[in-house]
C-alpha cells in the first residue's frame, strides 16, 4: 500500500472518536479535522465532506465497520488508538486498499502493571480490606486470613504475546509458576505451551487473559474453562470483555466453582451487571489498563505519528498484520 504524499491541498481527516487534545493539536495547518464522537454524530457530517476524507484517526473503541467505512471511499488510512483494533474491520479495510495502525508498545508495561496489581488485589483481597480499615472495623478485631495468596499457585497465561510476555516476566520475578495457552507456541518464550485451553485450566489455578478481542476469542473462556479451573480459580482479565463468557463467569463465582475474578473489562462496557457489582469476591476496574497520563500521551502521539507518516509517504511505524506496508 502506498500514500500519494502531501500535496499543495490540504488532507481531510476524520477524527472519530472521544476528544483528544493532543491527537487534533498534533496536526499541522497542512490537515482539516473533521472531528466526530459517535457513529450517530457521523451523520451530520456536511455534504461534500465523505468524499474528500483521506485518513481516519479513531481516538476510542468506537465501531469502524464496513457501514462506516464504506461511506469514505477515498480513505487512505484508519490511525487507530489502543493496541487492540476489534472495532476496527481490518479485513475490509485490507480488501479495499486502507492501511490500518494501532499503538502497541508504548502501552505494554503499564498494561502488565495493571494485570500484576490486579492479581494481587483479587488474591489478598486489598478491596475488601480497605473497606473493613475504613468502616472501624479494625479496631474490633483483625482483618481475616486471606484464602488466596500468590505463594502456592500457578498461573496459566491466556495470551503470550507483547503483553503476555511483560506478565510472566512480572510473575517470574514473584516466584509464581507461569505456563500459556495460545494457538501457537511464542518465539523466544521458554514457559511450557498448551495448545488445548482446558487441558491448561486443569493444570493451574489462576488464568491471566491477555489475547485481542474479535471473533476468534470470543467466549474463549466458558463454563468448561471455569469447571475445569476448579475452586481455588482465580480469573483475571485484561484483554476484552468478549473473551469471557460475563454469564458463565458469574455463575461459576456464585456457585464456587471458582474462588474470585480481577476484571478491568467487560462485554458491554461501560456496564457492569449488578450480579458482579455486588459480588465480595471480585475486584472491578474500569479498563484502565493503559490510563495513565503518560501512557496515554505515547498512545495518542503514535495515532499522530503514523497519519502524519503515512501522509509524508513513509511506512507509518506500526501497522496491523492485515494490512503491512509495502514499497516504502
Ligand atoms: P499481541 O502481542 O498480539 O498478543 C496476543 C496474544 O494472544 C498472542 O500470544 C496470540 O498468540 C494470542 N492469541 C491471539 N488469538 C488467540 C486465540 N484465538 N486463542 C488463543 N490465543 C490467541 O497483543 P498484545 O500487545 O499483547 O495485546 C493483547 C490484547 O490486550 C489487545 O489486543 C487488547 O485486546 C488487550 N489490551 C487491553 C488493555 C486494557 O486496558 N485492559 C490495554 C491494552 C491491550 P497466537 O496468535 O499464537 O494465538
Ligand atoms: C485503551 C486498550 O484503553 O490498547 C487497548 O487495546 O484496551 C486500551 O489501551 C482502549 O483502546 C480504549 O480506547
Amino acid at each position: 500500500m502506498m500514500g500519494t504524499g502531501i500535496s499543495s491541498d490540504k488532507i481531510d481527516l476524520l477524527i472519530y472518536g472521544p476528544s483528544k487534545p493532543l491527537i487534533e493539536n498534533g496536526f499541522s495547518d497542512q490537515f482539516v479535522l473533521h472531528k466526530y464522537e459517535t457513529q450517530p454524530d457521523l451523520e451530520r457530517l456536511p455534504a461534500g465532506v465523505a468524499e474528500k476524507l483521506r485518513g481516519v484517526a479513531v481516538t476510542g473503541l468506537v465501531p469502524t465497520n464496513s457501514a462506516v467505512l464504506s461511506k469514505y471511499p477515498n480513505v487512505e488510512i484508519i490511525s487507530s488508538f489502543g493496541v487492540g483494533y476489534d472495532h476496527i474491520d481490518a479485513k475490509y479495510a485490507a480488501a479495499h486498499n486502507i492501511m490500518v495502525t494501532n499503538t502497541p508498545d508504548v502501552l505494554t508495561e503499564e498494561v502488565a502493571d495493571v494485570a500484576l496489581g490486579l492479581f494481587i488485589a483479587t488474591a489478598r483481597e486489598f478491596i475488601k480490606a480497605d473497606k473493613y480499615v475504613r468502616s472501624g472495623l479494625w479496631l474490633t478485631q483483625g482483618y481475616p486470613l486471606t484464602v488466596g495468596s500468590l505463594r502456592d499457585r500457578k498461573v496459566g497465561m491466556v495470551g503470550m504475546g507483547r503483553i503476555g510476555q511483560a506478565i510472566a516476566r512480572r510473575l517470574d520475578a514473584s516466584l509464581v509458576p507461569v505456563v500459556y495457552h495460545s494457538r501457537n507456541p511464542a518465539a523466544g518464550v521458554s514457559h511450557q505451551h498448551f495448545p488445548n485451553l482446558i487441558e491448561m485450566a486443569k493444570a493451574v489455578d489462576t488464568l491471566i487473559i491477555i489475547t485481542p478481542g474479535g471473533a476468534s476469542t470470543a467466549k474463549l473462556v466458558n463454563a468448561e474453562v471455569l469447571k475445569a479451573l476448579g475452586p481455588r480459580g482465580i480469573v483475571i482479565n485484561v484483554a476484552r470483555g468478549s473473551v469471557v463468557d460475563e454469564p458463565a463467569l458469574i455463575a461459576a463465582l456464585k456457585s464456587g466453582t471458582i474462588l474470585a475474578a480481577g476484571l478491568d473489562v467487560f462485554a458491554n462496557e461501560p456496564n457492569v451487571p449488578e450480579e458482579l457489582r455486588a459480588m465480595q469476591n471480585v475486584v472491578l476496574l474500569p479498563h484502565i489498563g493503559s490510563g495513565s497520563v503518560v501512557t496515554r500521551n505515547a498512545m495518542d502521539q503514535l495515532v499522530v505519528d503514523n497519519l502524519k507518516a503515512w501522509f509524508a509517504g513513509k511506512p507509518p511505524p506500526t501497522p496491523v498484520p492485515e494490512t503491512p506496508v509495502k514499497g516504502r
